[in-house]
This record gives structure tokens, sequence and C-alpha cells, in this order.
């Protein structure tokens, strides 16, 4: 039966299903990032070790949310170039700064500071630790800014130009 059916339709369904899965992991990253900021500042601020065993309670639930998002969202970085190569190809001189963009200022400020959000607490103190926390949270949020803003233009192209070879 999938034999007949147009490629573009599978195209659309393999792509609608990895970006399904995608969006639930960022769902809880976003939100759970800031989170785990807010409870280690109130651990900073209160000393209350309650905030502590909350923020190690979680930190392992978004270590997970956080690794199936970049497995999921690679999948889709590659699907732009098989499944919707043309699109790629025309559209890629607006597009592609905004996603490198994403890439640049969130995926580097989370991968980055990530590693000390997980691993670096005995080896940096919990001030630069706290610090590395709120960095991730604010990657996860320029993320979602830079996604979006492709995805607007999607929905309303404006401000680009074409030239004679298209
Ligand atoms: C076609 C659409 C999308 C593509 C190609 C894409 C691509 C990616 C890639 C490659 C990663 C892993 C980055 C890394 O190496 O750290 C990622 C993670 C992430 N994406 Fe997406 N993404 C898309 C849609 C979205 C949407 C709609 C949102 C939210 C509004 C979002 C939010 C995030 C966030 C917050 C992360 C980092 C945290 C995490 O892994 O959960 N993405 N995305």
């Amino acid at each position: 039966m999938l034999a007949n059916l147009d490629p573009l339709i599978l195209a659309r369904m393999q792509f609608g299903f990895t970006v399904a899965f995608h969006i639930v992991f960022p769902a809880f990253s976003i939100g759970l990032a800031s989170f785990l900021a807010v409870l280690e500042g109130l651990w900073l601020a209160t000393g209350r070790q309650v905030f502590m065993d909350l923020f190690k309670y979680w930190i392992k639930i978004f270590a997970i949310a956080f690794a199936m998002g970049v497995v999921s969202g690679l999948v889709m970085s590659y699907q732009f170039g098989t499944n919707w190569s043309v699109f790629s190809d025309k559209t890629g001189p607006v597009l592609g700064p905004m996603m490198a963009y994403e890439v640049l200022s969130a995926f580097f400020l989370e991968a980055g500071f990530l590693g000390v959000m997980l691993f670096g607490m005995r080896k940096v103190g919990p001030r630069l630790h706290f610090a590395a926390t709120l960095m991730v949270a604010v990657g996860t949020f320029f993320s979602a800014f830079w996604i979006l803003a492709v995805n607007s233009w999607m929905q309303t192209p404006a401000g680009y130009g074409t030239n004679p070879q298209g």
C-alpha cells in the first residue's frame, strides 16, 4: 500500500513523526532548565537542603530529556537535506543564518555549560555551577526563539529578494 503513496506524503509523514517526537523533549527541557535554576538559586539563597535534593532529582530527568532532544533534533536536520532538499536549497540563504545563529547562540551555550551543570558541582563550586545552570536555561530559550523565528518566516515569508537565477 505504501508503494502507491505520493513521495511527498511519505516525506511529510516521516518529518511529521520526527518533529512530533522532538517537540516533546524541548517542552520538558525548556521548562525544567528554568525550574532547576530556580531550585539552585533558592538553595544558594536559603541553604535549605530540600532545594538541593529536588535539584538532584530533577537534573536526572532533565539530562534524559535533553539527550533525547538532541538525538531527535539531529535527525530532523538531516531530513531537511533528504526530504526537503529543494526547499532547503531555495530558502537556505534566509533560513540557514537563523539556524546557524541557533547553533552558535543556543546549542554551543547549552552544550558548553551542560557539562559543568551535570558533572561540575565539586569542581567549580556552587556559584559558578549556578551560573552554568542559568546559561543552560538561557540557551534553551534561545533555541526556541530561533526555531520559532524560522517557523514564523515559513508562515509569512518577507524581507528577501530573488535574483534572475531564482
Ligand atoms: C525543524 C525543526 C527543528 C529542528 C531541525 C531542530 C533541531 C534541533 C537539534 C539539532 C537539536 C540538538 C542540538 C544540540 O546539539 O544541542 C535540538 C535541540 C533542541 N530543540 Fe530543536 N529542532 C527543531 C524544532 C524545535 C522546536 C519547535 C523547539 C521548541 C520551540 C525546539 C527546541 C529545542 C531545544 C530547547 C533544544 C535543546 C534542548 C533539548 O535537547 O531538549 N526545537 N533541536
